[in-house]
């Protein structure tokens, strides 16, 4: 009945978000360091600057100081009854420019302590390698994973922290929502996503979003086959933003449109999960005449080198409709997109749908038959502090409760092989689309705003006691 006895509850960060230190330790900045902070009340976005300027507002160089912070933030993750802790290493703490022949010994001492702090509670790490925070070196010199010798960095990288922490880490996760660049690419997914620095306008970042993509596959199918021979029993799996792409009406015409678009979106999935590059891709990059480069030993690669698990986020499907003039099905998200009129959206838009989640579920079942994990899911909101300090997150609890029992469903009623559900983000800390501090996700409260002023004190939100009580009854009271 329900989750499993080993369920993994938890929460998910990414140490670009909350780490801070960027340039102690020995650690090369990564692309984060060069994304200044936007504001979500004056529509101001994040930009990328051309390095590390003077004067400019950069919220992940301190972020909230877990770098410092992290025994007493995960002893308080340990009295929620964390099983599961996901966060990533940075990999410019490990090689520092990337393209280093040695890695950096204190940054990999910093994780070592880390995951010890983690089993000392009984905590499982569960670590993604690459969350947005490419050396910003490699992408400078070698317009990141353009470059095909950016796989045998990543590969380096893999290796030795893989060795590094065999008996400490079994969970892995290569890159982060690495479809996310797909249906959208724009200079701050690419450079997010594939480090490639561009700019909005240039007609060319498609095109170079298939590239790097099929090279950062590559990386993680090899990055895979050689973690297996480093540990038979480590479980690493991919991690997809998972974004249920719904037809708008029941019009024929709208699900092929739904049907292109998820094959748009999703098709990283296929080649992580099933080993090959789809059809539908090959005659896309004909279509578009998209000349990749893609080797036959490349191709070898990709089959030996899939996945162990499904890991994935999940904040809001979407809608979409057909346009008559789109006689080809081809799907980009600023036009193809629609308002979903059965759905709420968040402070900053983002569309409210717990059942998406059940969907998403089954759509992954039905297609790969592989075990799943859920590494992402929560609700980015303005939290009030009261005059005594308490803070009343009831939107938060609703929002989680409601997406939990969709998952329960799940797995009761569908009968979906879940292994764990991190959800994001257990503290307070800098959000990757905006850099704001004050869209916040946490249990945990962190004294500190958009304008970066706060002591980077930590308490407990209401959401904090609440969460406690549904890992305690692995998930029955919600
Ligand atoms: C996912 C990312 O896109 O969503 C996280 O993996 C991110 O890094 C999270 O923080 C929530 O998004 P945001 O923009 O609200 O921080």
């Amino acid at each position: 009945m329900s989750f499993r006895k080993d369920f993994l509850w938890g929460g998910a960060v990414a140490a670009h978000q909350l780490e801070g230190g960027w340039d102690q330790g020995g650690k090369g900045p990564s692309i984060a360091d060069v994304m200044t902070a936007g504001d979500n009340k004056t529509h101001s976005p994040r930009r990328i600057t051309d390095g590390i300027l003077p004067g400019e507002n950069y919220p992940n160089h301190e972020a909230i100081d877990f770098y410092h912070h992290y025994k007493e933030d995960i002893a308080l993750m340990a009295e929620m009854g964390f099983k599961a802790f996901r966060t990533s290493i940075a990999w410019s703490r490990i090689f520092p420019n990337g393209d280093d022949e040695i890695p950096n010994e204190e940054g990999l001492k910093f994780y070592d302590d880390m995951f010890d702090t983690m089993h000392q509670y009984g905590i499982e790490p569960v670590i993604t390698l690459a969350h947005f925070e490419m050396p910003y070196a490699l992408a400078k010199k070698y317009n990141g994973f353009m470059d095909k010798r950016c796989i045998d960095f990543f590969v380096r990288y893999a290796t030795t922290v893989f060795t590094r922490y065999k008996d400490k880490v079994k969970y892995w996760m290569t890159f982060n929502e690495i479809n996310n660049q797909s249906a959208n690419p724009c200079a701050h997914h690419l450079i997010q996503e594939g480090a490639i620095l561009t700019t909005d306008d240039n007609p060319d970042n498609e095109y170079m979003m298939y590239q790097s993509g099929i090279n950062e596959l590559i990386a993680s199918a090899r990055a895979i086959i050689e973690g297996h021979k480093i540990n038979p029993d480590f479980q690493i799996g991919c991690m997809i933003a998972m974004v249920p792409l719904y037809a708008h009406s029941c019009d024929p015409n709208d699900f092929m449109e739904m049907t292109a678009a998820n094959h748009k979106r999703y098709w990283f999935m296929d080649v992580h999960a099933n080993g090959f590059v789809p059809n539908y891709i090959f005659k896309y990059w004909d279509r578009k005449g998209y000349k990749i480069d893609l080797s036959e030993e490349e191709k070898e690669d990709l089959k030996n080198g899939t996945v162990d698990y499904i890991g994935w986020s999940y904040y809001m499907s979407h809608a979409c409709a057909y346009r008559p003039e789109n006689k080809d099905f081809d799907f980009y998200e600023d036009k193809d997109i629609v308002k979903n009129e059965y759905l709420k959206v968040s402070d900053w838009g983002w569309p409210i749908d717990p059942m998406g989640i059940r969907y998403a579920l089954n759509y992954i079942e039905d297609r790969y038959h592989k075990p799943q994990m859920i590494v992402e899911n929560g609700f980015g909101a303005y939290d009030k502090v009261e005059e005594d300090g308490s803070i009343d997150d009831s939107y938060r609890i609703d929002y989680l409760r409601s997406h939990i029992e969709a998952m329960r469903d799940a797995v009761n009623e569908d009968g979906v092989d879940l292994l764990g559900y991190t959800m994001w983000a257990p503290i307070d800390i800098v959000s990757a689309s905006t850099g704001e501090m004050d869209k916040r996700y946490g249990f945990i409260y962190v004294n500190k705003n958009n304008a970066g002023e706060g002591d980077l004190s930590r308490s407990r939100k209401k959401s904090f006691f609440w969460y406690k009580k549904v890992i305690e009854t692995n998930g029955e009271q919600l």
